[in-house]
């Protein structure tokens, strides 16, 4: 990007990219700013950012935000992107009149909306390269949907022209203007003094009462400007979202893009309509992911592992060969290679399952690491605890980790067996080749090798049962 010459004159970067963010949403009928709804894991306004993210670098993208302004600025805080405040939300052109002071040092500004989420970096450049070859004061991308009803259309000067005339709001449609198929997508590039000189003429004498940056189209043309649009290849790619149901049906387009990079990378998926797979998720080849799967966040899936259905699986990294039976739900932790999850297991945030470890049905483990090769069966709660390899926790074993009012550590060495329906009473250390036996309720810190049993002694009173049989039925009869 060039620096500001000596004059003063010379812009000082080519290209800024303007997100429009700032309405409400209101045809969403939602509490939520309709660029914090999600479609493939995510706010639509993140995957604008993303994509723009990577045309420009993120000091030259400035989000117009309006409508809860805090709320939307915070969700893409991280992005180390630009805010520009539009305070009142009176149309696309004033939110662009709003931003007009932060971009006077960039020769060109490209106009994003902050609900069409699907575009690709790959087709905002290429309306950037297309305005600049067209030397055009505004290039509008454009595209040509099955159904083009409720977007504004693009009324071309002649019908092979790249020229524009102008843009029609869907409810301004003439009855022959209402069969044009091209539809604007509310993505543009203008050269900066084209919207400088002409932005303070939109007028807001239409339907919603508002300034629309669409008129900028027919605004340019009638000073004799050069306006010209150029098709994206995928009309599906900008789409907008406007309601719930256009929300879900980005989302499941999203959804299916996702599936159909990770089977083309070698991933079987069973059913891929039926799964929840977010835009961020890897998964290895040879992996099997079953009906209804949810796999979010940042997952990671090794080579040869499968998903069985109904599990839900968020920012977890699962090794390669391990098999998540049905109904798991996984959350903020790492698998290893080999392990044998479920059905029905439950892993809380900050758990390290390692390698070849068994955790069978009805087990939550939380904040814990677990050794390789430790095996926890059956209807177990291990929290806050280090488990050596190998070791044995029985059915019914139970982490005594809060106090009510603090958490404590329970550690437990390698090659130990817990015998079933212990507890263990935290924080307490069980050293390696120790034997609890069943029932215990273990308070005491136990050495290596030894044997720990807690409970009751068994009573047994011989011919009890018969003799209590008897006093019974004498009462009876007497
Ligand atoms: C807009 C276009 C329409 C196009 C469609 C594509 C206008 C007048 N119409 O219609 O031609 O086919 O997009 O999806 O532009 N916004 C602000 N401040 C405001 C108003 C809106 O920042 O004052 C933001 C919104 O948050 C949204 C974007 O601008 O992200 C587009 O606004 P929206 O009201 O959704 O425009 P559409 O009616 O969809
Ligand atoms: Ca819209």
């Amino acid at each position: 990007m060039s620096k500001k010459h000596a004059g003063g004159q010379q812009k000082e970067a080519k290209l800024a990219v303007v997100i429009m963010a700032a309405g409400k949403g209101t045809r969403l009928k939602s509490r939520k700013p309709k660029v914090l709804h999600e479609v493939g894991g995510a706010t639509l306004l993140s995957h604008v950012v993303s994509a723009a993210s990577g045309v420009v670098e993120a000091k030259d993208i400035f989000t117009v935000v309006g409508h809860e302004a805090d709320r939307v600025r915070k969700a893409v805080a991280d992005s180390g992107t630009q805010f520009v405040e539009q305070t009142q939300q009176r149309g696309t052109g004033h939110a662009i009149q709003a931003a007009l002071g932060s971009i006077a040092d960039y020769e060109n500004v490209l106009v994003l909306s902050g609900d069409v989420p699907l575009i690709r970096a790959e087709t905002i450049e290429r309306l950037w390269r297309f305005h600049q070859k067209e030397n055009a004061a505004m290039t509008i991308l454009t595209a040509a949907p099955e159904n083009p009803a409720g977007y504004g259309r693009v009324v071309r000067r002649t019908n092979d022209s790249a020229e524009v005339e102008s843009i029609v709001e869907d409810e301004a449609l003439t009855p022959q203007q209402r069969s044009i198929q091209e539809i604007n997508s509310g993505i543009y590039t203008f050269t900066t003094s084209a919207l400088e000189t002409h932005l303070g003429d939109l007028k807001a004498n239409n339907a919603r009462g508002e300034l629309y940056l669409t008129d900028m189209a027919g605004a340019l043309r009638g000073a004799g400007k050069r306006v010209v649009g150029v098709q994206a290849e995928e009309a599906a790619e900008v789409l907008g979202a406007n309601t719930i149901a256009e929300l879900a049906e980005l989302d499941a387009r999203m959804r299916a893009t996702t599936a159909n990079r990770l089977m083309a990378a070698g991933v079987t998926i069973y059913r891929p309509d039926t799964c929840v797979i977010d835009a961020g998720v890897e998964v290895e080849a040879d992996a099997i992911i079953e009906p209804f799967v949810q796999l979010l966040g940042r997952t990671r899936i090794g080579a040869e592992t499968r998903v069985r259905s109904y599990s839900v699986i968020e920012n977890c990294t699962v090794g390669d060969r391990v098999m998540i039976r049905q109904s798991c739900v996984l959350t903020d932790s790492s698998v290893g290679d080999g392990a044998d999850i479920g059905p029905f297991a439950r892993i809380r945030p900050g758990c390290e399952i390692g390698e070849d470890v068994h955790i069978g049905n009805f087990v939550e483990v939380k904040k814990s690491k677990l050794h390789a090769g430790v095996k926890a069966g059956h209807l177990a709660y291990l929290g806050d605890a280090e488990i050596g390899e190998q070791t044995n926790i029985g059915a019914g074993v139970i982490t005594c980790n809060y106090d009510g009012v603090r958490k404590h550590a329970t550690r437990i060495g390698k090659n130990v067996f817990v015998g079933s329906d212990s507890t263990l009473v935290a924080p307490i250390a069980v050293a390696d080749g120790a034997y609890i036996g069943a029932g215990s309720c273990i308070t005491k810190d136990v050495p290596a090798g030894a044997l720990a049993v807690a409970r009751g002694r068994q009573v047994t009173k011989e011919g009890w049962a018969e003799a209590r049989r008897a006093r019974r039925k004498a009462q009876e009869q007497g």
